[in-house]
């Protein structure tokens, strides 16, 4: 029906700069059981789905015959046989009771079905199978109509996704509902019988019969056609796209409506939520229709040409179980992430607004238009959506150094993650709907988004645009094979002859895709020659892990001090082998690798480059770019943790953050150095004396950004004050803490309003300076508050807490309608953060309340979440304490092999702290002592060079 004719491929006119990106995705721990590895989940290929017709009734209340929060629906799907002698049909189902099923030709003369046993539920699998009578066969090529009629549950929070209803308190006072969906990756099944992975494509007619007294309801398309029946109104959407089952939509409710809109009919864009957000959606608006235009000009294909008569509405729902799913033609975001409000909400979730904004719409290129044949492969959506999620907003607004920005939050959050030895590839088998929901997780986001990042500097811009815009024509309305991607950028690289002969681009695709880890380069610089030795081997975190035999295609980039050049990021060669040299022109000066750290490797030095860096940077940080700097901060930490590099050369270099200031440079340091720091909660002397050492490195950016912010200051500086200050104030940094109590006195005394920007350090320090009173002001602020991220900011700040009264009533709370479902883990987890001795108390909760927080936090995955946060935070007694109540209630809590697991690990982590404490705080302390000859060694010899 959309044919490709129809897209308006735009030419390629200009040559973008491009910038970085980020995205918020599940924050589901999961632990996944080994399922086998077998294919029993997958339905067969003999059935091509041609297209839906799905008709919903609510029920928000019960009838006579109708529970409450329950649906009636019927589904149509129009299949065609593609190839001969089939005698049943499966599609997959998780309704809550099939009521018929009717098998039809095209022009609806019945298919004769088993008598005896004309359909069965296949529980396990999700499979609903229709048996034809003995004899009766499909014949290939036609096209038949399976119907079934079925009930459905309005499952009662966002976490079971499916068909899910949700609530807020309208501006009456009173509970208003809503039912939404969200089906991606595996819960099509729940709403209506499907056939229900990403390779399958449809298109969808959806008819909806809402009660009459509720407002329009939404869907991915407009409606075409409303008819009253009495207390309903039947409102029928206009036909989707061709597309995947799981991006099937809608949205009932009593009120939800339109709270800003472009009024550009021919490319609408508007934000939908309940009636009291009015107003907050500003920005979300602001920033939607030039994404849309950037990211339809850079691939060229028009969202709008996409569909006849597209939409783009996005909707701001109160309950959601992920960041924002990419529903096409009505992005559904949990609020926090659409809405936002000038005076109340941070930086921090104002930038997640226009990323994760810029996320959900890549994704109707990556993801919708185009779809990854097997969740195995879920990094060509959400690696491409990763991607654009800081670039194409980079595109639209570069005042937010989100290219930049880029490094921190994803290119070393994929260092970060794929170090462990249980690290998957990109490219990874999986089956079940468990295991396809664990795939959605950080590899696929941060190393993909990564990955792209690579080849983008790899193959030039332009090329690397051509190649995407060949993908996307070539696979438009299909789904698409990693091969799809290889073979064109095999084109475009030819075409545009950009890369070495020797070099195949499928090839180097290929191992990234396919192999798990990535590789530290090891540099060896021979100051006499100039020869450059390197050798690559597979980063692990840990020491222990055994060596691999891999050896990535690694694309190179470096500078030196005596020319550095730090524009230049195309690199100048590959490194196809476990070792390769480089010849540079002779001379003592430092090499560094990885140019503003774009490739997907560490890189460490001999001893001597190491100590040229150290005195360079301490001499003159600035002569180093900061993404470099940022880079050696973040690889220093996990170079000394897995031992390839000793505590006293790490600090040694880190000495230079005593006088840096730079968001960049700082975000890193902060993970570092936290990371070290928890490993010494147990020990209360190292603890002070490390912190004393901290609050040194501390001084020089707390003095820059002060406590206040400025107004016009860029967006990373406020940034960088919010993280700062988080991290002194909790660290006791007396300016911090007293500025922070002063201010919540003043909030709490005089109503003077905290800025956004400085609530999360003065929200807890005010909270845990305080006494029931002080806590209880905010618990009603919260209470009272109509925005769902100043809601989050303050229910973290809540868990600062020290009175016992405040955290017996936090801990009730958090069991209460009074936090959604949603954030109920986390909340726990801001208790623990809080004050560590917190945790202890909510053992005592959690062992008297078991039941109720299981079905509190809904699923089972975060269930075992409580119970591991839990053990990660406390001491050796509290410890013994929880591990005594899991050895003797194994038999109601089967997750206890989790909780022992958590205990253990906790156990390990401050061995490894009482191990290495005196050690590290040695180096810690000594840098300063030991940069010194370094620095007069190295002046000396470029004096010894220079007269030579
Ligand atoms: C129905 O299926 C059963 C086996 O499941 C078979 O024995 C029987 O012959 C079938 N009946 C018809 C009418 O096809
Ligand atoms: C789907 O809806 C369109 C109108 O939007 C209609 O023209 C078409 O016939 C419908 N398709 C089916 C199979 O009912
Ligand atoms: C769209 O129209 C409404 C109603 O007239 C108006 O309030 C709103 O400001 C308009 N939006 C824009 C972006 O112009
Ligand atoms: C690149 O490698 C692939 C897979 O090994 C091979 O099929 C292809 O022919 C190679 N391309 C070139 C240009 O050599
Ligand atoms: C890579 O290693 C092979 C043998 O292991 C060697 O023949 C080749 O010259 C090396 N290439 C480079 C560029 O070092």
């Amino acid at each position: 029906m959309f044919s490709l004719s129809k897209l308006a491929i735009l030419p390629v006119l200009f040559a973008l700069v491009i910038a970085d990106f980020p995205l918020d995705f599940d924050e589901t721990f999961l632990q996944l059981e080994r399922e086998d590895s077998d294919t029993v989940y997958r339905l067969p290929e003999d059935l091509d789905p041609i297209h839906y017709d799905i008709e919903v009734t609510p029920y928000f209340e019960a009838t006579a015959n109708k529970d409450a929060f329950t649906f009636d629906g019927e589904v149509t799907i129009y299949v065609r046989a593609t190839k001969n002698g089939i005698n049943s049909l499966i599609v997959q189902e998780n309704v809550r009771e099939i009521i018929s099923v009717t098998l039809t030709d095209k022009a609806g003369t019945p298919i004769a079905v088993n008598a005896s046993n004309p359909f069965e539920r296949l529980r396990q699998y999700h499979f609903l199978k229709v048996n034809l009578q003995d004899g009766v066969t499909l014949e290939n090529g036609s096209v038949y109509k399976l119907t079934i009629v079925y009930l459905g549950n309005i499952n009662e929070t966002p976490l079971s996704r499916g068909v899910f209803r949700g609530s807020y308190r309208g501006n009456d006072g009173r509970l208003h509902w809503y039912a939404a969906t969200h089906l991606q990756p595996t819960n099509s099944r729940q709403a209506f019988p499907s056939f229900d992975e990403p390779g399958f494509k449809s298109t969808f007619n959806i008819t909806i019969n809402r009660p009459a007294h509720f407002t329009t309801s939404f869907s991915n398309m407009r409606i075409a056609e409303t008819i009253p029946m009495g207390d309903r109104v039947k409102e029928i959407f206009n036909t989707t796209p061709r597309m995947s089952a799981y991006l099937v939509t809608f949205h009932i409710s009593e009120e939800f409506t339109v709270i800003a809109e472009n009024n550009d009919t021919a490319r609408s864009y508007r934000i939908l939520a309940r009636p009291n957000a009015q107003g907050q959606g500003a920005y979300a608006l602001e920033v939607g229709p030039p994404l849309t235009l950037w990211l339809s000009e850079y691939l060229g294909i028009d969202y709008y040409a996409m569909g006849e008569d597209m939409k783009n509405d996005q909707i701001a729902t109160p309950d959601w179980a992920s960041g924002a799913t990419e529903n096409w033609g009505l992005v559904s975001y949990r609020e926090v992430r659409l809405l936002y409000e000038e005076g109340e909400t941070n930086v921090l979730d104002k930038k997640s607004v226009a990323t994760i904004t810029a996320h959900e719409l890549a994704h109707k290129w990556f993801g919708n238009l185009v779809t990854c044949r097997w969740w195995n492969n879920v990094w060509i959506n959400e690696g491409f959506a990763s991607y654009f999620e800081y670039f194409a907003m980079n595109g639209v607004d570069p005042s937010m150094e989100l290219e930049d920005q880029f490094n921190v939050f994803y290119l070393q959050s994929a260092l970060s993650t794929d170090a462990s030895a249980s690290t998957r590839a990109l490219q990874h088998t999986v089956n079940s709907p468990a295991q396809v929901t664990g795939h959605f997780s950080g590899i696929s986001y941060t190393k993909g988004a990564s990955l792209l990042q690579m080849l983008k500097h790899f193959v030039t811009e332009n090329t690397f645009r051509k190649a995407l815009n060949y993908f996307l024509v070539d696979r438009s309305y299909e789904h698409a094979f990693p091969s799809d991607l290889y073979n064109s950028f095999a084109r475009a690289v030819a075409e545009d002859s950009v890369l070495d002969s020797g070099v195949n681009i499928t090839e180097f695709m290929r191992y990234w895709v396919e192999e798990r880890g990535y590789p530290v380069l090891n540099v060896d610089v021979d100051m006499n020659t100039g020869l450059i030795t390197l050798n690559q081997e597979r980063f692990f975190i840990s020491a222990s892990a055994e060596p691999t035999n891999q050896v990535w295609p690694l694309p190179l980039t470096f500078t030196t001090g005596n020319n550095p050049n730090w524009n230049n990021l195309r690199p100048s060669h590959v490194m196809n082998n476990k070792t390769y040299q480089i010849q540079k022109e002779a001379g003592h000066e430092w090499v560094i690798f990885n140019v503003q750290q774009k490739g997907i490797y560490r890189v460490n030095y001999d001893v001597h480059s190491w100590e040229m860096l150290a005195s360079a940077l301490k001499q003159n940080r600035e002569s180093i770019h900061h993404l470099n700097r940022a880079q050696i901060v973040d690889d220093i930490f996990a170079l000394m943790r897995s031992e390839r590099m000793t505590y006293r050369l790490g600090f040694q270099v880190l000495e230079f953050l005593k006088s840096e200031t730079n968001f960049f440079v700082w975000y890193p340091a902060i993970s570092g150095f936290t990371w070290l720091r928890n490993r010494f909660l147990h020990l209360p002397d190292t603890l002070d004396d490390f912190d004393a050492i901290l609050l040194e490195y501390l001084e020089a950016v707390i003095n820059e950004l002060k406590y206040d912010v400025k107004a016009d200051e860029p967006l990373t500086t406020t940034l960088n004050r919010l993280y700062v200050l988080a991290f002194a104030c909790n660290i006791g940094h007396e300016g911090c803490v007293n500025d922070a109590i002063e201010k919540y006195k003043a909030l709490t005394n005089n109503g003077v309003s905290v800025n956004p920007n400085l609530r999360r350090h003065v929200f807890c320090e005010g909270v845990r300076d305080g006494d029931y009173a002080a806590w209880r002001f905010l618990y009603q602020r919260r209470i009272n508050s109509n925005n769902q991220a100043d809601q989050v900011v303050m229910l973290r700040a809540l868990g600062c807490t020290k009175n016992e009264q405040a955290i017996k009533e936090f801990l009730e709370m958090v069991l209460s309608d009074d936090v959604k479902a949603q954030d109920r883990l986390n909340a726990l987890t801001f208790l623990y953060a809080g004050d560590r001795n917190n945790a202890k108390v909510a053992l005592q909760f959690i062992k008297e309340r078991i039941e109720d927080i299981r079905k509190a936090v809904v699923l089972p995955t975060w269930f075992q979440s409580v119970l591991s946060n839990l053990a990660s935070y406390l001491d050796e007694e509290g410890l013994q304490d929880m591990e005594a109540w899991l050895r003797a209630n194994q038999s109601n809590i089967p997750e206890f092999q989790t909780g022992l697991n958590a205990i253990a690990s906790a156990r390990a982590n401050m061995q490894w702290g009482t191990d290495r404490a005196d050690m590290i705080l040695k180096a810690a302390r000594g840098s300063a002592v030991t940069v010194l000859p370094t620095v007069m060694l190295l002046l000396t010899t470029s004096i010894a060079i220079m007269i030579r």
